[in-house]
């Protein structure tokens, strides 16, 4: 097999051109470029977090793969760790995190590279961070790293199952997550919030509440950052913001309390629980834009963050404007500028025709107007 070296922000690794072009977990090591952003933001964090308590931090890759994110952490943000565990269940991860680190000449006494189950290691360790980035669901690992995270500590979780938490796939959305789930408008922002909820109970069980800081989608994959805190007032908010609620397949009015849809006089649907609190906290994202760890993709969402979903982190839909433009029967859609003046309105960073506002956005009052 042919192997070839790779560079990703400030550091290199070995790898096949014969694994990158399968990208499947069937391969020797998994390293998928397409998650840059994930690394992007997880650097950005880390330095963020460790800016705002002032600490350097314990840490734990608790899926490395290849070892690129440790690699990337310990090039890149080297003042923020006091100690770093590299660890991988698969034997050919091992070997090639060790030529990796070998590779970008690191050769500090802090890293311990380990071999283990992560939900075994979990158990034994406590981190101020921990990082789980699964093939698929973070379904069984979530309650392993909450007992293993120390209070105010940070976890950085990755979901791929994007049609189960989403509610696509209903009933691998109610097995996996406990959520009834259906393709609705805004089904990206409900997988976020089924995974955000997801990790909340998890950690409610052990009377800990997992406080959202930050929480994106991009491409096929989701990403959240949680602080655990111990303290009941956090316990309280975060399980008071845990909701079903009332979805209108006919016109996608959203609701948490009205069961008829106050438009088109029908019986809504319930769906969730989901999270519905904020999935951003104001002095995290404040900071994490000052970082200079992201590349011009990672920006970009960023920015849509900022200008959209953050400004509107109330909020917990979107509406899709074509698929509200059909419902509503309006045959050209509007200028999507005018839709945002009109309805005092935002962007969203989960795709170009979706938009927060807090009215339902009647299309046809723009032509009146
Ligand atoms: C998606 S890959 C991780 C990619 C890596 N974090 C990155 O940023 O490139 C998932 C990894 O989890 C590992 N894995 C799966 N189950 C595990 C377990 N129970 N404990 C530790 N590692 C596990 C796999 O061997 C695989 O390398």
């Amino acid at each position: 097999m042919e192997f070839t070296i790779i560079s990703e922000g400030s550091a290199k690794i070995i790898y096949s051109e014969e694994w990158l072009k399968k990208l499947s977990r069937r391969v020797g090591v998994f390293y998928n470029p397409k998650m840059r952003i994930n690394r992007d933001f997880t650097i950005a964090a880390l330095k963020t977090y460790s800016d705002i308590y002032r600490k350097r931090l314990t840490i734990l890759d608790a899926m490395a793969g290849s070892g690129i994110r440790s690699i990337r952490i310990l090039l890149e943000i080297p003042e923020v760790i006091e100690r770093i565990v590299i660890n991988d269940i698969n034997n050919n991860a091992i070997y090639f995190i060790k030529k990796n680190l070998e590779l970008n000449r690191i050769y500090f006494e802090n890293i311990n590279v380990s071999n283990e189950d992560c939900r075994i290691l979990m158990l034994k360790n406590k981190y101020d961070y921990i990082d789980i980035d699964p093939f698929g669901s973070p379904v069984g690992f979530i309650q392993p790293a909450v007992l293993s995270l120390r209070n105010r500590g940070m976890l950085g979780v990755t979901a791929t199952d994007i049609s189960a938490l989403s509610g696509v796939r209903s009933k691998a959305c109610y097995r996996k997550y406990s959520c009834l789930g259906i393709r609705t408008d805004f089904y990206l922002e409900f997988g976020l919030r089924t995974l955000a909820k997801y990790v909340i109970e998890e950690a409610l069980r052990f009377d800990a509440a997992m406080i959202p800081i930050f929480g994106y989608y991009y491409l096929h994959h989701y990403r959240i950052f949680f602080i655990k805190s111990k303290k009941s007032k956090d316990v309280n908010f975060v399980m008071g913001n845990i909701k079903h609620i009332y979805y209108c397949p006919a016109c996608h009015y959203k609701s948490v309390d009205e069961k008829i849809c106050p438009l088109c006089k029908k019986q809504m649907k319930m769906l969730g629980p989901i999270y519905i609190g904020p999935l951003y906290d104001n002095l995290f994202v404040n900071s994490i834009v000052r970082c200079r760890s992201l590349h011009k993709e990672s920006h970009d969402v960023l920015l849509k963050i900022l200008n959209g979903d953050f400004k509107y982190k109330d909020v917990w839909y979107y509406y899709n404007i074509s698929l509200l433009a059909k419902s509503q029967k309006v045959p050209n859609i509007p200028k999507i500028e005018r839709i945002l003046e009109q309805f005092n309105a935002v962007r969203t960073h989960f795709g170009p025709l979706t938009i927060k506002s807090r009215e339902y956005p009647i299309l046809k009052d723009i032509f009146t107007t």
